[in-house]
């Protein structure tokens, strides 16, 4: 093994020790799952893992099609327990200028009907750049602590929790019976720079940042490596808890100082805005000196009665928002300007850049957004050009610099045809506004190569299909050879693993002539083990598509891809039709558009887009083969036990007088009710304030219940 540290190593060096780490962890691989004959200690396995995921982390560029990674925990989920969070472990929304902020507070007065001049404190903290971990207490004993995961289903690290000197063992004071508290892991910097001096001298890996190096060392197999690095950690939130001991935020910190935990120093409480974004540029000041981490600060509002009124959006809350700071900047060259297509037609500009290291990252492409970008920054080829890159957004060019323009540099000029298919590319004029879109799309649609290759890509792709290990390079050798050209083919492939062989191995004989030719020296031949890596491979590769078979109903809605459908939105329409079936049929009908804009969250452009897909034919084409080859599952109902309204039909009307129209609407869906905005046969309740009109009219034609505030907040009291 290459001991070289992976700061030092070259862009060359970097990528051939990615090929010999992705071929050598595949072997490992193969001899633990195969043979259960491992050649090396789980040890030494992870070291492999973690110098090819600290090299990836550092030439993003260089990733693999093929690399380990991509297999994400797929090794490291085998060795530690999963834990089901009792609450889901949640992100945050991020702001980047203080109008994002000022937003911010204005939506939250706006959710909870405060006027503005009604108090509404925050508490500010700073946000720690670690890795998360719960904590779970029973009796207020240390019982379970896990990873976050993806937010729902976390890695088991008690044994490697146990070690780290600020989380507490045994409670101090009254906890309550069950507490999980929450917070972040991270590594001070003096320890930081102790430990990659201790590894460099001792030949090991050395990591790329605190935050990886915390990570990498609370998921160690042996704990007494996580005690010896020293972590900390400072509590900031919880997940399920018997009885809160406090009322607001600010007290729950001072709560889980009592009880042993340490809290952020530097958290303030604060009531107005001013002082918020002033807390934000104290921090700032005093950042570089705090000897940890942190990139950004954290607002919350701080009642925790108003937190629980505004509840979560998809995975954020509405009463917090991350406050970044600004990203850092690095100078280059623009050596060539890239034009990518997606899988809606879009023409994205990419700089590729000489490569250059911002914030400890190599970065080699940033994006130029789009043609008006472009012209704005009059970015030319050849071009010195300021760069940044802030966490884990991709980088952008932010600047040129003019004095150091090369004479004769040529203006670029956008392509106007699209460069795989020569298809003309367009920019669409909405037809309300009369605005042109920013951005140029391949008017190719379905002829279009790489549109249809980045469908399938996205078909695949984690919240959709999720296949494991059949992304990237897979696609585009299959579309090429022709036996993939729609989703359905995948699971038909499947059945015929032979074809799946061939393909890969015809793919992989043309990378080894294109290495020969590059490289004029002969390769080895291709040996016996490389057979058998390859069947194992597509043996994988079935398993994992076989897996798919069965999905619920928002991935596949989402992985048709849709034009505006996404997770989000293919979640409320999930939810909305009882199957797939249900959905196909009714966008055949002509009241296809005012059933979908009925969904709370759907407007007309995403119903229209909706309808849009299913009126063309060979969409259809497509969705029908696909349900020849899986099973659409309905979505589970949402908190049905004990919701009075779960599955109804609710439609609000008049004025409310104890909760803004927003939030009653929240928090009806939260409670598995379909909130509508018109009354008809099947509405099941109607909630009426003073001042109801019309509505109420139809309700009393249909013969729908009406009740009042007061019997609806009565009804759904304390769910
Ligand atoms: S609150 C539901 N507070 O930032 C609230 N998060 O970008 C969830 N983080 O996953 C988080 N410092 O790992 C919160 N003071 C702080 C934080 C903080 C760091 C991390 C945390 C979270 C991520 C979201």
């Amino acid at each position: 093994m290459s001991t070289k540290a992976v700061q030092k190593l070259t862009a060359r060096e970097a990528e051939k020790e990615l090929d010999r780490l992705a071929a050598e962890i595949a072997e490992h691989d193969r001899r633990y799952h195969a043979e259960d004959n491992p050649a090396i200690s789980d040890a030494e396995y992870d070291a492999l893992r973690r110098r090819n995921n600290e090299i990836e982390a550092r030439f993003p560029d260089l990733i693999r099609p093929d690399s380990p990674s991509h297999r994400v925990g797929a090794a490291v989920s085998e060795k530690f327990a999963k834990v089901v969070h009792a609450r889901p472990m949640l992100s945050l929304d991020n702001a980047f200028t203080d109008e994002d902020v000022t937003e911010f507070a204005a939506r939250v007065r706006k959710f909870l009907g405060l006027k503005d001049d009604a108090e509404l404190a925050f508490n500010c903290e700073p946000k720690i750049d670690g890795l998360s971990a719960s904590l779970r207490y029973e009796n207020g004993l240390f019982v379970q602590g896990a990873t976050r995961g993806d937010g729902t289903e976390g890695e088991d690290i008690t044994a490697n929790l146990r070690t780290i000197k600020d989380i507490p063992l045994r409670l101090a004071g009254k906890p309550p019976k069950v507490l999980e508290a929450r917070g972040e892991v991270y590594m001070s910097h003096r320890e930081f720079a102790a430990l990659n001096k201790r590894q460099e001298k001792e030949g090991k890996q050395t990591y790329a940042n605190p935050r990886n190096s915390a990570a990498g060392s609370v998921r160690q197999l042996d704990p007494g490596i996580t005690a010896s690095r020293n972590l900390h950690f400072f509590a900031y939130t919880w997940g399920e808890v018997t009885a809160l001991p406090a009322k607001t935020q600010w007290e729950m910190l001072q709560a889980f100082k009592d009880y042993g935990f340490k809290v952020n120093p530097l958290t303030k409480r604060v009531e107005t805005i001013e002082a918020v974004l002033k807390f934000y540029r104290d921090i700032e000041g005093k950042r570089a000196a705090l000897g940890y981490d942190i990139d950004g600060v954290v607002y919350k509002v701080d009642r925790l009665d108003y937190q629980e009124r505004l509840g979560f959006v998809s995975r954020s809350p509405r009463w917090a928002i991350a406050h970044k700071f600004a990203a850092e900047q690095a100078e280059t060259v623009l050596e060539d300007i890239d034009i990518q297509v997606g899988r809606t037609g879009k023409l994205a500009p990419v700089a590729k850049l000489k490569p250059v290291t911002v914030g400890g990252v190599v970065v080699q492409n940033a994006t130029l957004h789009n043609e008006d970008e472009i012209r704005r920054l009059d970015a030319r080829v050849g071009d010195t050009v300021v760069i940044q890159r802030a966490g884990d957004v991709i980088p952008q060019v932010v600047k040129v610099i003019l004095e150091k323009r090369k004479r004769g540099a040529k203006e670029y000029e956008f392509p106007t045809r699209c460069p795989f298919c020569g298809s003309h590319a367009v920019r669409e004029k909405d037809e309300k506004t009369g605005k042109e879109d920013v951005d140029r799309r391949c008017t190719g649609g379905l002829i279009c190569p790489a549109q249809a290759v980045e469908r399938l890509r996205y078909f695949v792709a984690r919240p959709c299909f999720d296949i494991e290990g059949f992304g990237g390079v897979y696609i585009e050798t299959l579309f090429d050879k022709g036996l993939l050209k729609e989703p359905a083919d995948i699971f038909r492939l499947a059945k015929h693993p032979e074809k799946l062989n061939r393909a890969l191995a015809e793919r992989r004989a043309e990378m080894a002539a294109e290495r020969r030719a590059a490289s004029g020296k002969e390769e080895a031949k291709k040996s016996k083990k490389d057979d058998d890596e390859e069947s194992k491979l597509v043996e994988n590769l079935v398993a994992g598509i076989e897996a798919r078979r069965t999905i619920q109903m928002d991935r596949f809605l989402n992985a048709l891809g849709i034009r505006h459908v996404g997770e989000t939105n293919a979640r409320l329409i999930a939810r909305h039709y009882d199957s797939i079936d249900a959905l196909v049929t009714a966008m055949e009908g002509d009241g296809a558009i005012a059933e979908l804009t009925e969904i709370q969250g759907i407007g007309e452009v995403v119903a229209e887009a909706i309808k849009d897909f299913f009126d063309e034919p060979h969409n259809r084409k497509v969705v029908k083969h696909l349900l020849g080859e899986v099973d659409v599952r309905p979505m589970p109902k949402v908190k049905t036990a004990g919701s009075p309204v779960a599955g109804k039909t609710v439609v609000f009307t008049g004025t409310l007088e104890k909760m803004t129209r927003p939030e009653a609407k929240a928090k009806a869906e939260s409670l598995g009710a379909k909130v509508s905005g018109s009354v008809s046969a099947k509405t099941d309740l109607v909630v009426a304030g003073p001042g109801a009109g019309s509505k109420l009219k139809d309700a009393q034609k249909h013969n729908v219940q009406v009740i009042d505030e007061d019997a609806w907040l009565k009804m759904i009291e304390g769910l």
